[in-house]
C-alpha cells in the first residue's frame, strides 16, 4: 500500500497543478500544530518566489480546488501561506481497514531484495558475556529483524572471538594448573579425551587469571603468544583444547543469548577465517596491495582527502602472526564466496571505528569485495551506569550479563507482586518476559550511536517511555478483546473499523496509519529507536482512546464492533513492532 501521507500529497499536488503551479510543491507533512490540523502543505511559500505572487494567494488558489475533494474534512489557507488539512473520517477509517486486511499492514517491501550479512553479538569465547555484549546483541537482533521484514535475505552471524590471544592465554592457564594433560605431550598418540578438562565456571576463571598473570609475568605472556601462534598453525593438542573451549563456551553462549531472544543463523568465528588467510595474503602481495613495512605486511589506506591520519592496515606482524584485521578481511573473502552479499553490516562498539575504516578501505581497494557491495559500520555507544561511568557491579567489577538480567527480573517481579494480579509459578515466567522487554526497550529507545545511562528503576517502570508500558498497553487491549469475546461470543477478526466520531478515536487511527512511515525510516537509517518512538506514541493514543471511550459497555453493537476492530488492529501493530525489536508480551501483567 501507498503511505497515507503520499496519497494526500498526490491530491494536493494535483490541486497545485490544476491551479497552474508545479505539482512538486504539493508535498504535505504531518502537522506541526495538531491542534490546528492533521497535515499541512507549505508549498505556497517556495511557489511565491517562483511565480512572483503572495503565498496566501497561491494557497487560496490551491485550497479552492481542494474544497470539494471528499478526501478532506477541512482545507484552509492560513497566513502567510500555509495549507492546513483535516482528513474526512472515511479517508482515515478506509485506510486503516485496508491495512488490517493487507499482508504486513500494507508495508511495501524492498523492490529489489538484497542479501545482507549482519555481524553482531561478537562474544569472545571463554570470557563470560558481560554488559559490554548486551548492546551488539540487542541492537543487532532488532536491525536484523527489520532488514528481514523488508523482504531481504538476511544472515545473522555471531562472529565469535575465538582465535586470538585469549586462546593462547587459556592454553597456558590450563598448562600451569595441569602440565601433565595429554594435550601438552608432543609424543601423544591417538585420540585426545572426549571430556573437556574444565567446566564453564572453571573456564571463566582460567581466562581472567591467565590474563592478569600475563600482565605481570613477561615470560608467561611470551608463552601465551607462542601458544596462540602454534594454535593458529594447527598444533593437534592445542586444537583439541580449542575444541573443548568452543563446545563448553558455545553451549553457554547459546543459553545466554537465548534468554535475550537473540538467535543467530551462523555461529562462525574468527577461526573460520583461518583457511582463507594464506590465499588472501598471497593475493594481496601478488596484486601489489600489501607491502612490507618494518618487517610487517601492511596495506596503505591513507587517502589524499583525509583530514586525519589513517594508519596502514596490518595484515601480518613481523613474526607472521595474524591480527584482528586479518581475520576480518579473510571473513569478507569467505562471505563473498558463500553469500555474495549486497551489504555487510557490523554492529560493533564505536571505539572500533578506525579498525573498520581500515578493513573496509583495504577490502575495497584490493577488490576482496565487489565495488557495489556496501560495507556499513553501526558503531554503538557505551552503556553507562547512572553516574555516567561505564556500568559496573556494586563492588566495581565488570557486570555479567546473567546478573544484570536476574537483577532486572527481580525488580520487575517485585512490581508484579505489588500489583497483585498474578500469583504462583506464572510470576517468574512473566517477570522474565517483562524484564527482557525492559532491558531491550531501555537500550533500543536510545540512538544506538550514543552512550546512555542504564537505569534499572526507570527501565522497569510500568509507566513512562518504557518496555513494560508498551507491554501493559498490549495486555490491556487483549483483556478487552477477551471480555468482548465472552460477552458477545464474537472474535475481533473480520470486524470493520467505522469512521471516527471523536478526536481521540481519529488520532488513534492516524497513529496506526503511520506504521509504514516509521518502519521505512527505521529501515533506511538503521535506527530501531524510531520503532520505539512510534510504539510509544501509538500506545499513548491507545490509552487516551481507552480512557475516553466506553468500549465494553457501549450499547450500540455496531459501534462497539468498530471499537473492537480498532484496538485489535492497534494491538497487532504493537505486537509486530515489539517482535521486530526482539521481545514479546505476556498474557497478563
Ligand atoms: N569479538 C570482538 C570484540 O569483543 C567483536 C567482534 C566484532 N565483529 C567483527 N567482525 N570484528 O571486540
Amino acid at each position: 500500500m501507498e503511505k497515507l501521507i503520499d496519497l494526500i500529497s498526490e491530491q494536493v499536488s494535483a490541486a497545485f497543478e490544476a491551479a497552474g503551479y508545479d505539482p512538486a510543491l504539493g508535498r504535505v507533512s504531518v502537522s506541526a500544530r495538531p491542534d490546528l490540523c492533521e497535515y499541512q502543505c507549505n508549498g505556497a511559500m517556495p511557489a511565491a518566489k517562483q511565480y512572483h505572487k503572495a503565498p496566501i494567494v497561491i494557497a487560496e488558489d490551491v485550497v479552492a480546488r481542494l474544497r470539494k475533494n471528499p478526501a478532506f474534512l477541512t482545507v484552509e489557507a492560513v497566513k502567510p501561506g500555509f495549507i492546513n488539512l483535516r482528513l474526512a473520517p472515511e479517508t482515515v477509517s478506509d485506510y486503516v481497514n485496508q491495512m488490517a486486511s493487507a499482508e504486513k499492514f500494507g508495508l511495501q517491501e524492498e523492490a529489489e531484495k538484497k542479501t545482507v550479512v549482519i555481524d553482531y553479538g561478537g562474544a569472545n569465547v571463554a570470557k563470560p558475556l558481560h554488559v559490554g555484549h548486551i548492546r551488539p546483541a540487542i541492537i543487532g537482533e532488532a536491525v536484523k529483524r527489520i532488514e528481514r521484514y523488508f523482504g531481504n535475505r538476511v544472515i545473522g552471524d555471531v562472529h565469535l572471538g575465538d582465535w586470538g590471544l585469549q586462546m593462547g592465554l587459556i592454553i597456558e592457564g590450563i598448562r600451569a594448573k595441569n602440565p601433565d594433560l595429554p594435550y601438552f605431550d608432543p609424543d601423544h598418540q591417538g585420540e585426545y579425551p572426549a571430556e573437556p578438562p574444565f567446566t564453564i565456571s572453571e573456564l571463566e576463571q582460567i581466562y581472567p587469571a591467565a590474563s592478569a598473570r600475563s600482565k605481570e609475568d613477561p615470560e608467561f605472556s611470551a608463552r601465551a603468544h607462542e601458544a596462540t601462534l602454534k594454535l593458529q598453525q594447527g598444533d593437534p593438542g592445542y586444537m583439541a583444547i580449542w575444541r573443548h573451549v568452543m563446545n563448553v563456551s558455545v553451549a553457554d553462549l547459546k543459553k545466554n543469548y537465548g534468554n535475550l531472544n537473540v538467535e543467530f543463523d551462523l555461529w562462525k568465528g574468527e577461526s573460520d577465517a583461518e583457511p582463507y588467510i594464506a590465499d588472501m595474503v598471497r593475493y594481496l602481495k601478488d596484486g601489489g596491495y600489501a607491502v612490507e613495512s618494518q618487517g610487517a605486511l601492511v596495506v596503505e589506506v591513507q587517502e589524499p582527502e583525509d583530514k586525519k591520519e589513517v594508519p596502514p592496515c596490518i595484515i601480518l606482524k613481523s613474526d607472521g602472526a595474524t591480527l584482528y584485521a586479518t581475520t576480518d578481511l579473510a571473513t569478507l573473502v569467505q562471505r563473498e564466496q558463500d553469500y555474495h552479499p549486497d551489504k555487510v553490516l557490523y554492529v560493533v562498539d564505536k571505539r572500533q571505528a578506525l579498525h573498520f575504516e581500515q578493513v573496509f578501505r583495504t577490502a575495497k581497494k584490493s577488490k576482496i569485495i565487489r565495488p557495489e557491495t556496501k560495507l556499513q559500520f553501526l558503531g554503538f555507544g557505551t552503556m553507562n551506569g547512572k553516574d555516567g561511568k561505564p556500568f559496573k557491579t556494586r563492588d566495581g567489577g565488570v557486570m555479567r550479563l546473567e546478573y544484570l538480567i536476574s537483577e532486572i527480573t527481580d525488580t520487575v517481579k517485585a512490581r508484579i507482586l505489588e500489583n497483585n494480579i498474578i500469583s504462583g509459578d506464572a510470576v517468574d515466567e512473566i517477570a522474565g518476559i517483562i524484564a527482557v522487554a525492559a532491558l531491550k526497550y531501555g537500550d533500543l529507545s536510545n540512538l544506538a550511536t550514543k552512550d546512555y545511562a542504564f537505569d534499572m528503576d526507570r527501565f522497569s517502570a510500568f509507566e513512562g517511555n518504557t518496555g513494560p508500558y508498551i507491554l501493559y498497553t498490549i495486555v490491556r487491549i487483549k483483556s478487552i478483546l477477551s471480555k468482548y469475546a465472552e460477552q458477545t461470543g464474537m472474535s475481533a477478526d473480520g470486524l470493520s473499523i467505522l469512521p471516527p466520531e471523536t478526536a481521540l478515536e481519529k488520532d488513534l487511527m492516524l497513529q496506526i496509519s503511520r506504521f509504514q512511515d516509521n518502519l521505512a525510516l527505521a529501515y533506511r537509517d538503521t535506527q530501531p529507536n524510531v520503532v520505539c518512538a512510534y510504539i510509544y506514541e501509538l500506545s499513548g493514543a491507545v490509552n487516551r482512546f481507552y480512557h475516553d471511550t466506553r468500549i465494553l459497555s457501549e450499547a450500540d453493537p455496531a459501534k462497539q464492533a468498530g471499537y473492537i476492530a480498532l484496538i485489535h488492529l492497534a494491538c497487532r501493530v504493537l505486537e509486530t513492532c515489539i517482535d521486530l525489536l526482539g521481545f514479546s508480551a505476556p498474557e497478563k501483567m
